[in-house]
């Protein structure tokens, strides 16, 4: 006990002037990283550090506070939601107890509680989730609310951080691949970074304007912005609004599965987690200014995800109902993901074979969970 005490405390000097990585410390002594960081943090080497997450109630945004309490003893966590209809604290019921974990409802336009929060907290990097995020909902009304969180919420935030320059060391702007537009389903090309933004829909207009936004404070006044654009999340707790929970509830309630035009829309499928941990490594990683694609090389039409659940419910086929496609429905997304490859060093660990076993096993035991959501929002079955 005695030489392993030692060993660690001459580790612990050799971290603390940089020499070694907490990776190197664990592959030494042999325990897991996640226990090299407590015993850093009891002995006051590795310093606390404040995340205020935006939307952290919601589908990514919680899978995200979950991951990070999970990995980092260090990290403190503010979840700032306003709780829209899509934002559920049930979500985060198992870490709400955390004494490292914090939740404040408010809104992300709200400039002035933001920026008490940053100064209250010594926040250090603010992640931001909080967006209209339901593309028919901005497709069948009107999109005021989208432009209002997605472009002016930025906006707010943005602010907040140029107010606080210096203290708040990342704002993270989590985007998607819609910003992009669409491909055709023949086009072998795939959106990079440097892709121009042709949203086709009101909540990629919105989004985009919220990026564009993120630019300009990088390049106008050096605030420290990185924006991601991901592709199409699946996993635990999504609203089931969207398209694989929606299709699995119904298909285990023997109910049809709609699907748009011919079901034959492409996306690139990514389980959540891998999303988060990619959104870790930018956070750990990434550069100011930078953008960076999040994708995992799993495209599938509507239709292929529509068999795959069937199937390994065990239900016909025959649940599969085609409806006319919905305005500005975009064909193919297809995201280049090498520069989050190549520079920061990250990629998938998830195959969507497993990934999509163990999503229909979470809606399977946390049915009631979905229940709730269709209990407490009356508008769902408007969209379904
Ligand atoms: N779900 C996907 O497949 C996907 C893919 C790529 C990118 N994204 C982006 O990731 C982010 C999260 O997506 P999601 O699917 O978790 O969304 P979600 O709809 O499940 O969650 C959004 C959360 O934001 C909160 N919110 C909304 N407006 C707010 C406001 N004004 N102030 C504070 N909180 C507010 C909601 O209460 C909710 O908790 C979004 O920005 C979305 O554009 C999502």
């Amino acid at each position: 006990m005695e030489i392993m005490e030692q060993r660690f405390s001459i580790l612990a000097r050799l971290f603390e002037t940089g020499q070694i990585s907490l990776e190197e410390i664990s592959a030494l002594l042999l325990i897991p990283r996640q226990d090299v960081e407590l015993l850093l943090v009891t002995q006051g080497i590795l310093k606390t550090k404040t995340l205020l997450v935006g939307g952290g109630a919601g589908f990514i945004g919680s899978n995200f506070i979950h991951h990070i309490l999970e990995k980092y003893p260090q990290y403190r966590v503010i979840n700032y939601d306003k709780l829209t209809y899509a934002g559920n604290l049930e979500n985060l019921r198992n870490v709400e107890k955390d004494p490292r974990y914090m939740f404040v409802q408010g809104d992300i336009a709200d400039t002035e509680t933001v920026e008490k929060i940053i100064k209250d907290h010594n926040v250090e990097a603010i992640v931001n989730f909080a967006a209209e995020s339901h593309v028919g909902r901005s497709v069948m009304f009107r999109a005021d609310e989208f432009v209002r969180t997605n472009v002016l919420g930025v906006h707010s935030l943005l602010e907040a951080v140029k107010r606080n320059a210096g203290q708040v060391k990342t704002y993270l702007q989590i985007s998607t691949d819609e910003t992009y537009g669409t491909l055709s389903l023949t086009d072998t090309a795939k959106f990079t970074e440097d892709t121009g933004f042709t949203p086709n829909v009101p909540y990629a207009a919105a989004k985009a304007g919220g990026d564009l936004l993120c630019r300009a404070y990088f390049r106008s006044y050096e605030v420290p912005v990185i924006v991601t654009h991901c592709s199409n999340n699946y996993g635990p707790y999504q609203h089931p609004e969207k398209l694989i929970p929606n299709s699995l509830f119904r298909a285990l309630r023997n109910q049809p599965i709609m699907l748009h035009g011919a079901g034959q829309h492409v996306r690139d499928w990514i389980y959540v987690r891998d999303h988060c941990e990619a959104l870790d490594c930018i956070l750990q990683k990434g550069k100011p200014g930078e953008v960076y694609n999040i994708g995992s090389d799993n495209e599938k039409t509507t239709y292929e995800i529509a068999k795959i659940i069937l199937s390994i419910l065990g239900k016909p086929e025959s649940l599969i109902t085609l409806v006319p496609d919905r305005p500005g429905n975009d064909l193919r997304y297809s995201i280049d993901t090498t520069k989050i490859r190549e520079e920061l060093g990250w990629e998938p660990k998830q195959s969507f074979e497993e990934g999509i076993a163990k999503t229909i096993q979470w809606y399977q035991h946390n049915i009631d969970w979905v229940e709730r959501i269709r209990e407490k929002d009356k508008e769902f079955s408007k969209y379904i």
